[in-house]
């Protein structure tokens, strides 16, 4: 069996999908349930006996504890964080207790549970650590993209926060020999996106005719790389990814928000037809920036694709459109997610930005 914390979410719950339908083991998942954990993304696995949720914190001690005696996992992919930098602007705290704090009581936890296996079990035991490529921070548009080992230097409270841990599990293997794997992935995309991520808002925005928010002049870059890519690579790593190393794991594509976004204005177009509100380009709306906004990422991924082999989709448009039709026909998913928590969210955030 292994453990995934964060499994109700976006990258969690499509990971365990893809693991209970590839791999063979069990799968415990523990996921606190916050406004961007959702039940619902693992309904499928409801009556899988091979799937266990259990709802809890990863920075309750005992809880961990006590799961980690009574499932015995083979591994961990710890995925369980605050994830949205606007949202972490607003309440940096929040982003250290979760992603710092619990980062460490998790590892802390699993290092005692680690210590009193027996050796063969302690040597293939590994603890994944899925970070991101904001923790290199912003690169100028000439640099080359970031390799593993570059100096981290994250800018937004959610980066710090991430950053943070990442050097806790580094700590960790080299202090005590503990089994980690450090992944940095680049901006995901897919089903199963909680919608005030760019992408996911964007096509949710242009269905009801809401204009779609570009921060300031919208060509900042993105790296974008397809979720089910991104846990195909994540499986590779814990099979076959050494402990101690990092691996980034990058999408093809540097694009900017504004051609992210009139991509999927066309694809609507295409799609609906019909629709009151085209063309969907004419929603777009300039607001003011992110403070602190990094104006582009970028992932180098020769080092994953050389020793795991594994590489990227060079097609981002078909895995967008993609994409674009999974929301259209789980159009009751994105109901049950657009809450009245979400709805104060978005008033809250977007009424004070004013357009540019
Ligand atoms: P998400 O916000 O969709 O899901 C996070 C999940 O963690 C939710 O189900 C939430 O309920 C759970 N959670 C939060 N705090 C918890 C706690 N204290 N205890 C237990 N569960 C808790 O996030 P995501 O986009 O799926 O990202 C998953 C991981 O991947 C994160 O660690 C994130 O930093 C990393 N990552 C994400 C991206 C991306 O583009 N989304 C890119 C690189 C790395
Ligand atoms: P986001 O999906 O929040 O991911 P991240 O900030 O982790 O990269 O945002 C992706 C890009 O889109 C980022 O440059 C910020 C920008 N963005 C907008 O322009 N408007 C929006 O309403 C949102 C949510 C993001």
């Amino acid at each position: 069996m292994i453990f995934v914390t964060g499994g109700a979410g976006f990258i969690g719950s499509n990971f365990i999908l893809q693991w209970i339908e590839k791999e063979k083991s069990s799968v415990l998942t523990l996921d606190k349930l916050t406004y961007a954990g959702n039940l619902n993304n693992l309904a499928n696995l409801e009556l899988n006996s091979r799937h266990t949720f259990v709802k809890g914190d990863i920075q309750d001690r005992h809880l961990v504890s006590e799961l980690l005696k009574k499932h015995t996992p083979t591994a961990i992919v710890h995925f369980a964080a605050e994830t949205h930098v606007d949202r972490s602007i607003y309440n940096p705290e929040q982003f250290v207790k979760a992603n710092v704090n619990g980062t460490c009581v998790l590892l802390d936890e699993t290092l005692k549970y680690w210590k009193q296996l027996p050796s063969a079990e302690q040597e293939s035991f590994r603890f994944l650590y899925v970070s991101t490529d904001e923790v290199f921070g912003s690169l100028s548009s000439n640099a080359r993209p970031s390799i593993e080992g570059d100096p981290y230097a994250p800018n937004s409270p959610y980066a710090a926060s991430k950053a943070s841990a990442d050097h806790i599990v580094r700590a960790f293997h080299h202090t005590y020999k503990f089994p980690t794997l450090t992944t940095y992935a680049s901006n995901n995309f897919g089903p199963y996106q909680f919608p005030e991520k760019l992408i996911p808002l964007v096509i949710v925005n242009a269905l009801q005719g809401q204009p779609l928010p570009l921060y300031g002049d919208g060509l900042q870059i993105r790296n974008w790389l397809h979720v089910e890519e991104h846990c195909q690579a994540l499986r590779l790593v814990l099979s076959k990814g050494v402990p101690g190393e990092c691996y980034n794991i990058g999408g093809q594509h540097e694009v900017t928000n504004k051609e992210i976004v009139t991509l999927i204005c066309d694809i609507l177009d295409g799609l609906r037809s019909d629709s009151q509100y085209l063309p969907h380009r004419s929603l777009i709306k300039h607001i003011k920036d992110r403070p602190g906004h990094d104006r582009r990422y970028a992932l180098d991924s020769t080092k994953i694709a050389k020793k795991l082999g594994w590489h990227s989709s060079s097609d981002l448009k078909a895995k967008l459109y993609q994409t674009v039709v999974w929301y259209l026909e789980n159009l009751r998913w994105v109901e049950n997610v657009v809450s009245g928590d979400y709805r104060q969210w978005m008033n809250a955030h977007y009424s004070e930005k004013e357009t540019v």
